[in-house]
């Protein structure tokens, strides 16, 4: 059985998005089927109308990408979780999507998956480790294989030299060298689960 990546996130303004994007593409490069789906928004509109950047994205994503399901997490034997940083620690609308997953947690549905996170954050040192560690908690939680970048690729040092998980920060687009990095790490999860499915055959 091949990998079945379920690439969940939460962007406001689109950084995350491009994480997504690139993690889904590394992890289907690796022969992955691939579910890229973003959970739901949670804002008000006064809220997402008072920052045009997040008013775009909104428009922008919400007939291209899916939203994320139960389902997605079912089907999926590893995931790939993304949040931007919000004060250190993952955007609620996450945490949101996380909370409904009870059910399935309680049947062992979401034990045993290789699991790896990426992040956002405006500043340097704003906070990406730490959101990416607490993202992290909840994949201890479901008994994941958590599997980070470490650095196991020169492409992790082109990024910034992130080992929990490819990071963007800044204002700025995100650059060519995370993309890499993100590709890189979807590439590393798919691969890693293929051969998990192998050895348990
Ligand atoms: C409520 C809120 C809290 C934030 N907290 C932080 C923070 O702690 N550190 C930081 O560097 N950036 C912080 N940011 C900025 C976002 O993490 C950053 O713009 C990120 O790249 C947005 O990702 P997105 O484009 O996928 O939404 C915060 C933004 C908001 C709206």
């Amino acid at each position: 059985m091949s990998a079945k990546v379920a690439v969940i996130y939460y962007s406001s303004t689109g950084n995350v998005h491009q994480l997504a994007k690139a993690i889904a593409e590394g992890a289907e490069k690796a022969g992955a089927e691939v579910r890229l789906r973003r959970v739901p928004e949670l804002a008000p509109d006064a809220a997402i109308d008072a920052n045009p950047a997040w008013r775009e994205h909104v428009e922008a994503v919400k007939d291209v990408v899916e939203v994320a399901t139960l389902d997605d997490l079912e089907w999926a034997n590893a995931y790939a979780f993304g949040s931007p940083t919000r004060y250190g620690n993952i955007a609620a609308q996450l945490k949101q999507f996380i909370d409904t997953t009870g059910g399935l947690w309680s049947k062992g549905i979401l034990s045993d998956k290789p699991a790896t996170g990426f992040t956002s954050a405006h500043n340097r040192h704003g906070g990406n480790e730490s959101t990416t560690l607490a993202l992290y908690n909840t994949f201890h939680h479901w008994g994941s294989l958590i599997v980070a970048p470490g650095y196991t690729d020169p492409v992790v040092y082109g990024a910034g030299g992130n080992p929990y998980g490819t990071a963007h920060f800044g204002s700025d687009a995100v650059s060519d060298e995370t993309l890499v990095a993100a590709r890189y790490q979807g590439e590393r999860l798919a691969t890693i689960t293929a051969r998990l499915q192998a050895g348990a055959r």
